[in-house]
Order: C-alpha cells, then structure tokens, then sequence
C-alpha cells in the first residue's frame, strides 16, 4: 500500500471566488491559475462541519467537461490530506448532478460506508473546453446543493484562506479502472473508489418506473424514440437506461458520447441549442431526413434538465410539469400512494397551479433555483416540481433530474397507449397535451432572453420597471396606448417568498404583472450568467376556452409582447431590438 505524507502549502485569498446559485462558474483559464481550485476545496472542507471531512466518505465526479480530470486528482489529494476516509469517483470521473445525488442518498460502500456530500464538477448547461466554463458545486448528505448558509461561509473562507493542505505525493488514481486503491497516510488508511457510473442511478429508476411496460412501448413500431445527450455526461446513462434496459435500438441515440468540449457545442436542451434533435423531430428549418420520431428528448452537459419533444411539436417546460403532475398517480408506480404536493418556480407558468387545483393538491411557488424544492421535499411537502427553465423532477433525490423526465413521460405514454399497443392508433405526445390543455385550459408561454446586457443598462431597465409598479393607474394608461386588446394590470409587485420550512424570507425575486384576464409579465435577472447581465422576460397568457387552445403561441402572445417590451423600453435600455434567444 503507497504510503503519503500531508504537505501544507501557503496561500492567500484569491478574489472572486463566491459560489452563484450552483456553485463557483468561471473560465477553465480562471480555474487553472495557481491555487485557484485549491483554495476553494480548501475553503469548502473548512466550512463543512469536522465529521463530514474527518474520516468521512465524499463523491467526487461530474459532467466530464474539460479540466475535470485534472481537478479530480488534485480534490483526491487534498482529501486525503485533510483527513477524508474514502472518495468514491464514478468511472472515468463521470457522474451525472441526479446521479450524484441518488449516489448520496443511496449508495452504500462495500464496507457499510456513505458519502456525507459530493464536489460536482459541472458548469451545467455552458459550454466546456480549454476556452469555455468549468464549475465546481458542493452537495450535502441530502444529495442537495449546499445552502446558503455553507455557501455563505465557503466564500468568506475564500477571502481569509492561508494555506490548503494536500499530499502531494499521492500518485494519480487511475480513475479509467473500477475498483479500489487504498493508501496509508498519517491518519491512518485512504480509499479510492472508483465504481460504474450509471449502475446506483439505474437501481434507484428502476425502484420508480415500471420499466417493463416502457419497454413494451419502445418495442411497438407504432412508436420510435430519439434521445440527445448534446454530448453530455446523459450518454453515459443513456445507453444503458435506453438501449439495454429498456430495448430502444442505438441508432435512437444522438451525441451519446460524452467529450470534455460537448463537441463544440452549447450542451443546453433547448429549440436553440439542441439543433440536431430539433431537425430529426421536424421542427427545424428545413425538413428532416427519414421517418420523424414519435418523441424526442435532450438533456443539458451535466443531464439535470430536460426537453420533450413530440413529432413536429414542442412541449413547454411549464406544460411538461403539470402533466406529470396529472397523470403521475396512475402512470408511475412510486406515485401511486399519492402525491405530497407540487411545486413551481415563480417565472414558471401556472399550469401547475391548475392541475393541482383540480386534484386538490398542496401547492407552492417558489424564486427560481432547485434548493427551494428541496427543503419542501425534506420535510415531505412536494413530489413533484419543475420549472420553466427545463427542469423537471421529483423527490426521488434533491436535483432535477432529465433521464427521470424522460422516463415520467415514456410512462405517461406507456399508460395512455396500454390499452391500444398492439391495435388502434397510438396516443402521441401531441394527443396528450392537447387533451390536457382542453381539461385544465392552456398557458400560452414564451420567454425572452437578451444575453450579455450591459450590466448597468439591465439594472436600470428593472429599477424602472419596479418604480412603474407604484402607479398601476398609469401604467394602464400606457398599455391603452400600446394595444387596445391586453386586458389591465391589476397587481404588480417584486416576488418575495417565506420558506414554510424554515420561515427564511427571500426578497426581490423577479419583478411582476399580474394582469385581469390571468396573464402575467415577468421580469428577472439571470443568476447564473458568466458575463454582463443577461435579462429574461417570461410572458404568459391563460386560455380557458377549449376551442381556443390551438393557435400558434408566438402569434397568440403578440400583443403582450408588444405591451411587455414598450413598458420596459427595452430597446431603449439595451440597445437590443431583438432577444438572443427565444424559447
Ligand atoms: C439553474 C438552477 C435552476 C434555475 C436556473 C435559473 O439551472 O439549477 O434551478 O432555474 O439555474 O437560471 P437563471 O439563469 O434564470 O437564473
Ligand atoms: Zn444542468
């Protein structure tokens, strides 16, 4: 067995280093400055309470994205110095942020032993490469990421560090080979653990999905499948989950193969980003090559968000939540008891609200950012939750999770076509939607972003948007002059939430009009930008007439765009005179 020593290197605050709201995003250029990933690992054990350092098991894995293998040895010596028992590493440093998250909550080591947290190196959904994004987030024993409260401290030890200890001549794990390495250090002994990636994630979905009628679904040529991991760490799941399990042929996966720059891509599962899938599903440009799929789905770099696909038809993040939400009780076995409750993000559509509505459901509506779920799924008030932001998931563990959307709705599907596999025609994605909207009615949803805004000019456009809210006499004024056919605003306000749980009040969450007929504007800024200020503009609009639920959501949500973008002069602000992306 290697035997190590602990060095202890100087150091000193290294400016910058405040974790967003999932975890410390910088330039892979930032992350390789000396000491840089050191003094935040550094900063992250001394925050953590002693137990969950000192002889304690931590995961440390991710998206596979550039410099991960590099920070996964340096994380691996640095544990060992500071007293950490055992890192368990997915193979190949490969592990999805839900997979993470149900390897806390659910694996347990050959010897009885379970990780109290996980490093997750992932910058998500930006892209990755010598030139692009490395992240570096900390998950606690809940599988959840670390609250405020540590992250708070994290950053204030960033800014008083110095030194990091580190056993510098620890060799590099082979982290290519399943199995475990063991060293002796000064306290005593140190494992290694690298283990299959998928293997844990797989158990838990099986716990949850009767994979059994998917599988009849996949097997019906009736029914074809498309899945897109835009590179991401989702191929390492998907092969298996689809293909092996579930019978899906492999020529069903596109871009499968995880790289360390998503091939060059932007690995966020959007109408924008996921290109290749959007034009197999007919939804692009020009008309798709073969015979379009029944249904389509793609998951961003680190596979925690999600977008459904039908053929030639998009299903909105906000829709995709609320049926789940529906038909979760009859078509996922881990649901059948009932549900606890629901929720959504603020910014996301009131489809939910809906649903949960009808069903008589405990509801809640959140400031964007999975923790806020998290905590109602600890003290056991949500099952299923989502947000606009194509993040879907329930509280099988404490992150949204794409596969799991994927499989919530091959389920749905499974169970609406149970009946009529074999004979009749198959209930699409389209059919299901359609349906919903006529029994619960249709939120018309669009979001606009303008990305990289001057971070001046953003800040600006909101504090005029907030200061209008002050006179709603006037502002019906303005919005008579812009169009005479969007009803009047009846309420405008900041959003601000009391966490039932905790009773912690969180302010200034997104800037809202609430309007007569149910529609709303809102107005937020990105928390997780890497450059200037990237403002999002969510526009809604409720239709509760059946016969009406069909028309084409840009041209239905024309007018409130006209009165959201005029009220907010944001051309005047910005400078832009169209959105970087819409979705
Ligand atoms: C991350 C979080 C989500 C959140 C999203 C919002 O993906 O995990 O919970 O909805 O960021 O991003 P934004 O850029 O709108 O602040
Ligand atoms: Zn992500």
């Amino acid at each position: 067995m290697a035997i190590f020593k602990v060095d202890r290197k100087e150091s000193a605050p290294i400016d910058g280093q405040k974790p967003g709201t999932s975890g410390l995003r910088k330039k892979v250029v930032v992350f390789k400055q000396p000491n840089y990933l050191h003094n935040f690992v550094q900063s992250t054990f001394n925050a953590l309470a002693a137990d969950k350092v000192k002889g304690a098991t931590i995961v440390v894995s991710g998206d596979g994205r550039y410099y991960s293998k590099d920070a996964i040895q340096i994380i691996i010596k640095m544990a060992a110095a500071n007293g950490v028992r055992r890192v368990w590493v997915g193979k190949d440093g490969l592990l999805s942020t839900p997979a993470v998250s149900a390897v806390i909550r659910e694996r347990v080591g050959a010897d009885g032993s379970k990780a109290s947290g996980a490093f997750i190196l992932t910058a998500s959904h930006n892209p990755g490469g010598p030139h692009e994004d490395f992240g570096i987030k900390y998950n606690m024993e809940n599988g959840g990421p670390a609250p405020e409260a540590i992250t708070d401290k994290i950053y204030a030890n960033t800014k008083t560090i110095n030194g990091y200890f580190i056993a510098e001549d620890l060799p590099d794990v082979d982290i290519s080979t399943i199995g475990v390495t063991s060293f002796s250090g000064p306290e005593g002994n140190f494992d290694v653990d690298v283990f299959d990636s998928a293997d844990d994630y797989v158990k838990l979905m099986k716990t949850i999905f009767d994979f059994q009628s998917i599988q009849k679904l996949l097997s019906s040529p009736k029914f074809s499948f498309c899945y897109d991991a835009l590179h991401g760490v989702a191929g390492a799941y998907a092969k298996r989950i689809f293909v092996e399990e579930l019978g899906a042929k492999e020529s069903s996966l596109i871009n499968c193969t995880p790289k360390e720059d998503f091939g060059g891509g932007h690995p966020d599962p959007n109408l924008t980003y996921a290109k290749e899938l959007v034009s197999r599903m007919g939804l692009g440009k020009s008309s798709p090559q073969g015979e379009v799929p029944e249904f389509g789905a793609a998951a961003d770099g680190d596979a925690d968000r999600n977008m459904i696909l039908g053929k030639r038809f998009f299903v909105t993040p906000s829709d995709s939540v609320a049926i789940i939400a529906a038909n979760a009780v009859q078509a996922i076995p881990y649901f059948a008891s009932g549900l606890k409750g629901v929720a959504r993000s603020m910014p996301t559509s009131a489809a939910l609200d809906v649903v949960a509505k009808n069903l008589n459901l405990k509801f809640f509506e959140v400031p964007t950012g999975w923790k806020f779920f998290g905590n109602l799924m600890d003290a056991g008030l949500c099952s299923v939750c989502g947000e606009e932001s194509f993040g879907t998931g329930s509280d099988h563990i404490r992150e949204k999770d794409g596969i799991w959307a994927v499989l919530a709705w091959l389920s749905i599907l499974a169970f609406k076509n149970k009946d009529n596999i074999n004979g009749g025609s198959l209930v699409t994605v389209e059919d299901i939607v359609r349906q919903h909207w006529a029994t619960y009615g249709r939120h018309y949803y669009t979001r606009y972003d303008y990305e990289n805004v001057d971070a001046a000019a953003a800040k600006e456009l909101m504090a005029n948007l907030v200061k209008l809210q002050a006179s709603l006499p006037e502002v019906n004024k303005t919005i008579s002059g812009i169009r005479s056919d969007v009803s009047n605003v009846v309420e405008a306000d900041e959003f601000e939430y009391k966490d039932p749980v905790d009773g912690s009040v969180s302010k200034h969450q997104g800037i809202r009009y609430l309007f007569a007929d149910g529609s709303r504007l809102v107005f937020r800024l990105s928390g997780t930008g890497s450059e200037g200020a990237t403002i999002r503009l969510y526009i809604e609009q409720y239709e509760k007439d059946s016969s009406k639920t069909g028309r084409d959501s840009q041209e239905a949500l024309a007018p409130l765009v006209d009165v959201a973008l005029k009220l907010s002069k944001m051309q005047e602000f910005t400078g832009r005179s169209a959105p970087t992306v819409i979705t």
